[in-house]
């Protein structure tokens, strides 16, 4: 199916999800052609619940002993999304699974995909190939905020009229978002750690914004990387939380500066991926009635199966 929506018509029904168009052609070749490997990482997230955030910290953590933590980190030089190969858009950034291939293991990838668009190869926990995803949620009312101004950049950039909240509010709460319906999505990573916690690392965004050392340590454990006492003594995991925080990566030239990439992703730019960074910015935006709208489809959604959001 086809809808009218956030790009005007770019987004497709497939598989009872919302995909950009623009990356319809990579979800499918994931499927037939991507061959995992156990050592494989996946950063799983739904857009604008922090994967520029996520990316950036386990980068940081498995690349640990790589680079020095000072001016020439690359993360200093390089948006995080350029240091973290994206599945489905690698076929349209002119990437190729051969790419895929040629990298070393353990491979860090990151995806937008639904647990269920995933291969069983993957995702099955009988499967000698199956990765390790590490899934960001966020509350559903802040990320409606966050692809409402993400989107709204972008449209501006294609030369669209901005889309009204009460517009865009319409299609996120009937399911039409960036890989939605959201609560699709949450839903099945969420089912998909209960039954794999050792697979499956779910997270949200307002616990890592709350206790980001504690965040960096489990991340750390689940991937099979601890800190020894040694790095924690010198402090590793604030040197980690201080490098990856909004305001450090937002400040760097090279997430402020607009740079038109026609060639690759044709109209996102760095800064597009920092906004705000904090936890209930949707007080300023949403209305007494699309709070309880949003409500009331989280609590249907989540009822009776442990999942809650701040
Ligand atoms: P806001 O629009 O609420 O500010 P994604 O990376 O999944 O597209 O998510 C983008 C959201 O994460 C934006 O939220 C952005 O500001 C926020 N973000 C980006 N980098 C961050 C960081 N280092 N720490 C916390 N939040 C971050």
């Amino acid at each position: 199916a086809k809808g009218d929506d956030w790009l005007g018509d770019q987004f497709f029904q497939y598989q009872g999800f919302w995909l950009p168009s623009i990356f319809v052609k990579g979800s499918m070749l994931i499927h037939q052609r991507f061959k995992p490997r156990p050592t494989d990482i996946i950063l799983s997230s739904s857009p604008k619940c922090g994967t520029t955030w996520l990316r950036a910290l386990i980068f940081a953590i498995i690349n640990r002993n790589s680079y020095d933590f000072d001016e020439n980190h690359p993360l200093l030089k390089s948006n995080p999304r350029d240091l973290v190969p994206f599945l489905e858009g690698l076929i349209h950034e002119g990437g190729s699974a051969s790419f895929l291939e040629s990298l070393p293991s353990p491979r860090f990838l990151s995806s937008h995909l639904p647990f269920s668009l995933f291969p069983n190869s993957m995702t099955s926990s009988s499967s000698a190939s199956a990765c390790r995803f590490v899934y960001i949620s966020r509350n559903p009312k802040d990320v409606f905020v966050s692809m409402w101004h993400f989107m709204n950049k972008l449209r501006a950039r294609e030369g669209l009229p901005p889309l009204s909240l009460d517009d865009a509010f319409d299609l996120f709460r009937n399911g039409v978002s960036l890989y939605g319906p959201f609560w699709d999505h949450v839903l099945g990573f969420w089912k998909a750690s209960l039954e794999s916690p050792n697979k499956v690392l779910f997270l949200k965004y307002e616990d890592v914004k709350r206790e980001p050392s504690v965040h960096v340590r489990k991340l750390a454990e689940f991937l099979d990387l601890p800190f020894s006492a040694e790095e924690e003594n010198g402090g590793i995991v604030e040197k980690i939380v201080k490098l990856c925080s909004f305001e450090n990566l937002s400040n760097l030239d090279v997430n402020k500066i607009v740079k038109e990439e026609k060639t690759r992703r044709h109209f996102v730019s760095n800064p597009d991926f920092f906004r705000k960074g904090q936890v209930g910015d949707w007080i300023n935006h949403l209305t007494p009635e699309m709070v309880e709208v949003l409500d009331q489809i989280t609590k249907e959604k989540f009822q009776g199966i442990g999942l809650k959001f701040d």
